[in-house]
């Protein structure tokens, strides 16, 4: 009886293990038949009913039902392990053929080559680059550069005010008279940054552009200074052979004051539709600080002079990419910028 009911088992168990498919359900078997209520285990509590003489036969071919049964479990759970592990590895697998995702890198604006570009030309000749607030007082944008309240030049560069005592910036120029203040004499210095002014939108016009102040306080400073000094970033910018041109001019914080031309980098000065037929392109403002300017920012004239100059960054950076409306540098759109 026992041994047909432990051949039955034996049989019924192997059969179950040879179909099985997966783990889990191998382990299901092995508990339905080693674990505390498994069938084996139950014919083992029947040995108290098999005769005595009987017992070491009987319990000998339970011991290899076991064995047969625990050998096949163990044989069976390492082929599906490794048909499973062959299958996740066919499904996982990378095809290295397949187009790369496209890692969208950003641009360099053409305001930051520009300014990167004029940055190092006047590192290059010893200045510092400082910067100033944005958000400024009347009286470092207007005041301290000879701007009084009621003068025209207030007119012109028509702001947006915070309140009666502070303004956005109309102008980079503001930097000058803080630097002049902090005194650290000789300074050459320049100050690239945001200007507001209250200008409609058009192709070379926006409420907020860039400039890049220039300041240069020694004793002995001339015109001479300044002007080798312009014509030596001019050449840096446009090229060797840019020549330049002074036009006697108005700023109430320069006296004497002049703008400067280049001649056109394209046609070379003969006339063409950058330059508007003219040859020369106008680029900066500059001139001899003001001796009043520099009183109020406390210092001797008796033993100082500077120069001053104001480039209008854009206007750099729209000429050199040779782009023909300033509106395209602030759409941020990056299949313009990428061409830069
Ligand atoms: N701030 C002037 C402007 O916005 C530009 C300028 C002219 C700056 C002459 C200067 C200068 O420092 O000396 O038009």
């Amino acid at each position: 009886m026992m041994k047909e009911r432990l051949q039955e088992i034996r049989e019924k168990a192997l059969s179950q293990i040879s179909s099985t498919d997966s783990l889990e359900k191998l382990n299901e078997i092995r508990v339905s038949f080693l674990g505390k209520k498994g069938e084996l285990t139950e014919v083992l509590k029947g040995m108290k009913d098999v005769a005595v003489q009987d017992r070491p036969m009987v319990g000998q071919i339970v011991n290899e039902t076991r064995q047969a049964i625990e050998e096949m479990l163990e044989n069976t759970k390492k082929e599906l392990s490794s048909k499973l592990r062959e299958l996740q590895l066919k499904a996982e697998v990378i095809d290295v053929t397949l187009p790369a995702k496209k890692n969208n890198v950003g641009h360099s604006h053409p305001n930051t080559l520009a300014l990167e570009e004029i940055k190092k030309i006047f590192i290059g000749m010893g200045y510092e680059v400082v910067e100033g607030p944005e958000v400024e007082y009347d009286y470092y944008n207007f005041e301290a550069l000879n701007i009084p309240a009621n003068h025209p030049a207030k007119d012109e560069q028509d702001t947006f005010y915070i309140n009666d005592k502070i303004v956005l910036r109309t102008q980079t120029s503001s930097v000058q008279v803080r630097e002049m203040e902090r005194g650290k004499l000789p300074m050459r210095m320049i100050s690239p940054g945001r200007v507001y002014r209250a200008d409609e939108v058009d192709a070379t016009h926006s409420p907020c552009f860039h400039q890049v102040e220039g300041l240069v306080i020694d004793e002995n400073i001339t015109f001479a200074d300044l002007k080798g000094t312009l014509v030596e970033f001019a050449k840096e910018i446009f090229g060797p052979d840019t020549k330049v041109k002074f036009r006697p001019h108005h700023f109430p914080f320069t006296e004497p004051s002049a703008e400067m031309d280049v001649s056109c980098f394209k046609c070379g000065g003969k006339g063409c539709r950058m330059c508007k037929g003219e040859g020369w392109i106008e680029i900066l403002g500059c001139g001899m600080v003001h001796p009043h300017v520099l009183e109020m920012s406390g210092i001797d004239t008796e033993k100082y002079t500077g120069f001053a100059f104001g480039v209008g960054l854009e206007r750099i950076a729209l000429l050199k990419y040779e782009i023909d409306d300033m509106r395209l540098l602030y759409e941020n759109d990056t299949r313009f910028l990428k061409q830069f």
